[in-house]
């Protein structure tokens, strides 16, 4: 039996969605020693992390720019994953970070980061907010005229604090302006920026006042269409030609097509095929074992399997024509324009995994059979209907509290104390049973999964971020130069757990 089969053969979905697994996933989930220690110490659930594939996804990107004559800076979205790991990570692999709040601007300066390296695009702005990103330099998206006439008022204030109202003149803040491109068949109406007339009146009107220097456009699409993100590019490097009409964005400009590059984490297109064929059957015939829990069907869901993801995704998109015979390449080229982008989810693909312990085995009062997780459903959740791919069960043997069950096909449920609490809504097959004290592994969650609707409700403390680092006395901090077999990974408690809520 490959060592592939046996780490997933005592739990998979009905019908299977494998996991694409990281090396260093596949070594900690073979080990259940270790696995069960770390809950113990940390408590369950626990994230943990190892972003030595975030540089690799991120040079992903950089290659195809690179081949495409094209300059390329990428800012990783914070909102993605908040461990401080993350933020350190991206710096050392010299990529910029993307803040959504405050917290997140004062945690990265304070990591570190310079701020020429960050973008604060934040979708609500309060005054500290505003304050901080101008008074650092970094980067501020502009959304809406009521934010610009807000931040426009913290610039003269920091101003006339640092020089004196007459100096204060000299004083320039960077920004980018949101664009809100045109809705089109292609293009999602969006709530976010304001359209390129609204911007260039606003300008004209002398609204933006003369400290806000704009640098650039910025846009974030819903969705991960390439062809899309090219249209609405088009239209912002229009934006860019008016503004350099005026005098503005002439010296290192850039336009910001905020995230959405995809990421797949399945392996198996077949999979994703048969799953979604089971589904639509499951619904037309309701004699079957219900697919999904109670049989309701899955309507909003991350395209958990993708074939055109990252560098192949980035290279339609730049050589998408965006008219006939100029592409995105050219045409950021032949302005000079510098392309940036806000990736968070594709970043984070392959850094991290949620280990959760099972307390109980019980069944419905109509039957169905439950595993009971020391955890709760926020704790691996997006805004998708569900999490798509399938759990690991790592049988930790001779520590279990308990024999392992008959074997079942039932559902993950955790801590909140409400019917629909479900870790996962498919059915998941463990043809060997499982035990109280054994370990459910959910990989790949780093982007938004552990993250991003994670919740302290019923006075439940949020889960523990660990870093893993694999090194050793004769390697560096990576473990570079060390002989494999003197690469011991640690376990290290992320900073975040300091400032957020956790358990003691
Ligand atoms: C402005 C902005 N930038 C970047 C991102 C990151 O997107 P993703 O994680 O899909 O790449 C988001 C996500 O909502 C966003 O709103």
């Amino acid at each position: 039996m490959t060592e592939d089969l046996t780490l997933r053969e005592g739990c998979q979905g009905t019908p299977p969605l494998s996991a694409r697994l990281e090396p260093w996933m596949r070594e900690l989930l073979a080990d259940p020693d270790t696995c069960s220690a770390l809950l113990e110490q940390y408590g369950s659930p626990l994230n943990v992390h190892d972003f030595a594939a975030l540089p690799r996804n991120a040079a992903e990107l950089t290659e195809v720019a690179e081949a495409s004559g094209v300059d390329l800076r990428i800012f990783v979205a914070r909102k993605a994953n908040k461990t401080l790991g993350m933020v350190r990570a991206a710096h050392r692999a010299e990529l910029g970070v993307d803040v959504g709040s405050e917290r997140e601007l004062l945690q990265v300066l304070d990591v570190g980061v310079p701020p020429q390296d960050v973008v604060v695009s934040a979708a609500i702005k309060p005054a500290a907010v505003l304050r901080l990103a101008l008074e650092s330099g970094s980067l501020l998206v502009l959304d809406n005229l009521d934010e610009v006439a807000a931040a426009r008022r913290v610039a003269e204030e920091i101003a006339a604090a640092r020089a004196g109202a007459t100096a204060a003149r000299d004083e320039s803040f960077p920004v980018a302006l949101r664009l809100a491109p045109e809705p089109t068949d292609l293009i999602p109406p969006t709530r976010f920026g304001e359209s390129a007339r609204t911007w260039l009146e606003l300008i004209d009107g002398g609204m933006l006042g003369g400290m806000l220097r704009v640098d650039g456009v910025h846009f974030h699409l819903h969705g991960y269409d390439a062809i899309a993100r090219a249209a609405a590019l088009g239209e912002a490097l229009d934006l860019i030609d008016r503004l350099r009409e005026r005098g503005l964005a002439e010296k290192d400009a850039f336009v910001d097509i905020g995230g959405g590059v995809p990421m797949s984490y399945l392996d198996s297109a077949d999979q994703w095929d048969a799953f979604w064929q089971a589904h639509d059957q499951a619904a037309a015939d309701t004699r079957d074992l219900p697919l999904t829990w109670r049989g309701d069907p899955l309507t909003r869901v991350y395209p958990y399997h993708q074939q055109v993801v990252r560098g192949p995704w980035l290279r339609a998109l730049l050589h998408h024509e965006i008219r006939p015979g100029t592409t995105v390449a050219q045409a950021l080229r032949e302005r000079g324009v510098q392309l940036r982008c806000e990736p968070g989810r594709s970043m984070m693909d392959g850094c991290g995994m949620t280990l959760a312990r099972v307390i109980q085995r019980t069944t419905a009062s109509d039957g169905v059979p439950l595993v009971g997780l020391e955890m709760n459903r926020t704790q691996c959740r997006s805004t998708s209907d569900d999490f798509l791919v399938d759990p690991i069960l790592v049988r930790t043997g001779g520590g279990s509290p308990s024999d392992p069950s008959t074997p079942l096909e039932g559902f993950l449920v955790g801590a909140y104390c409400i019917e629909e609490e479900l870790i996962l809504r498919r059915r998941l097959a463990f043809p060997y049973g499982v035990a109280v004290g054994d370990v459910i592994a959910l990989p790949n969650t780093a982007g938004y999964l552990m993250h991003i609707l994670e919740s302290a409700s019923h006075q439940i403390p949020l889960a523990s971020n660990v870093e893993r680092h694999c090194g050793d006395l004769s390697g560096d901090a990576n473990g570079r130069g060390a002989a494999p077999e003197h690469r011991v990974p640690r376990f290290e408690r992320d900073g975040i757990d300091r400032v957020m809520p956790i358990r003691a």
